[in-house]
């Protein structure tokens, strides 16, 4: 390197924009569908990629490429099979066709808040969820946080009746499709890149999501407002495939399985931060927040949750009692 080119390395390096990857470097691809700003996952992917490229330079380089500009959700894990990109955070709903264990983090109202969520994750039964899918060939690499979601329509949402007969756009979920029946709701799988324009058209009524994603997508700004309804929780695993893990050299692997790790506990450990930034962020932008009283919110509990017992068998009873134990 002369030092013009590592000066040139490094200021790309600290942009936002793509690093530039050096000869001999191992590429890694990092494909997601948020936006980089005031969001749980594009700030954990810039942290990983900036600390990858700063600290393992000459020997592996990350290229985050947000806002679905590389993959949608439902594509990301076959082209991570066949080798075309090394690592996503898709939220838990997308892993349908790998593993069921995860519809446990779908069913309403099973985590109190993400607290509940991070320990549950923590516990020996959460963390061997990790390698639920190596069968598969996917291997997680950690749990990063989003935060619990909130229900947005075309109308105001107070009681579940509320949103009886509207169709909302859901994840590929089968717990979240089963959610939505419960309260009369017609639910529209749909790709994260195309619900701004479904709402917006008309195409959906409403949908369900966090804060930052609410902001990040600006679904405030087509929807009559969001209801903080906090009745499930939206979370990711960073995965890889186990081949291109498997075949990548020991001390390559190892450190970054360290940066990840060191990554996944500062951004975790903030989330609850960017979640009320978020929030406030579309209050100052003119979006309508409507809170539930404890009749209001209690009537929303009661006629979702009858759907844990379509899914116990999948999720495992013990895990539900976990989960429930934690809450406590
Ligand atoms: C969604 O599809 O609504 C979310 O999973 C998007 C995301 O990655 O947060």
């Amino acid at each position: 390197f002369t030092a013009a080119a590592v000066a040139l390395t490094m200021s790309v390096s600290a942009g936002a924009v793509a690093a530039a990857c050096d000869d001999g470097e191992i590429v890694i691809k990092f494909s997601h569908v948020t936006n980089t700003d005031k969001h749980p996952k594009g700030i954990a992917a810039s942290l990983f990629e900036q600390r990858v490229n700063d600290e393992m330079n000459g020997k592996a380089c990350v290229e985050v490429f947000p806002n679905s500009t590389l993959y949608d959700d439902d594509k990301l894990l076959e082209a991570m099979l066949q080798g075309d990109v090394q690592m996503g955070a898709p939220s838990l709903s997308k892993f349908e066709q790998f593993t069921k264990v995860f519809r446990l983090f779908d069913l309403p109202f099973v985590f109190k808040n993400i607290e509940s969520v991070d320990e549950f994750q923590n516990s020996e039964a959460g963390a061997a969820m990790k390698e639920s899918m190596t069968r598969r060939g996917l291997l997680g690499l950690g749990f990063w946080h989003n935060g619990m979601k909130q229900m947005s329509a075309n109308k105001p949402l107070l009681l579940p009746e509320d949103a009886k007969g509207l169709k909302f756009r859901v994840q590929p979920s089968e717990v979240i499709k089963a959610q939505m029946e419960a309260i009369g709701v017609s639910p529209q799988p749909m790709a994260f890149s195309e619900v701004y324009g479904a709402l917006q058209t008309g195409v959906v009524d409403g949908q369900e999501n966090t804060w930052s994603n609410i902001y990040g997508q600006k679904f405030f700004e087509v929807q009559d407002g969001s209801t903080e309804t906090n009745h499930g929780v939206l979370d990711y695993m960073v995965v890889v495939s186990t081949d291109w893990w498997d075949s990548l050299p020991e001390d390559v692997r190892t450190q970054l399985a360290t940066i990840m790790d060191e990554v996944t506990a500062e951004r975790n450990a903030a989330v609850a931060q960017v979640d009320a930034e978020a929030r406030q962020a579309i209050l100052d932008a003119g979006g309508v927040i409507r809170e539930l009283n404890a009749e209001q919110r209690e009537a929303w509990v009661s006629a979702m949750k009858p759907v844990w017992e379509e899914f116990v068998a999948d999720v495992g009873q013990e895990n539900i009692d976990a989960a429930q134990a934690i809450n406590e």
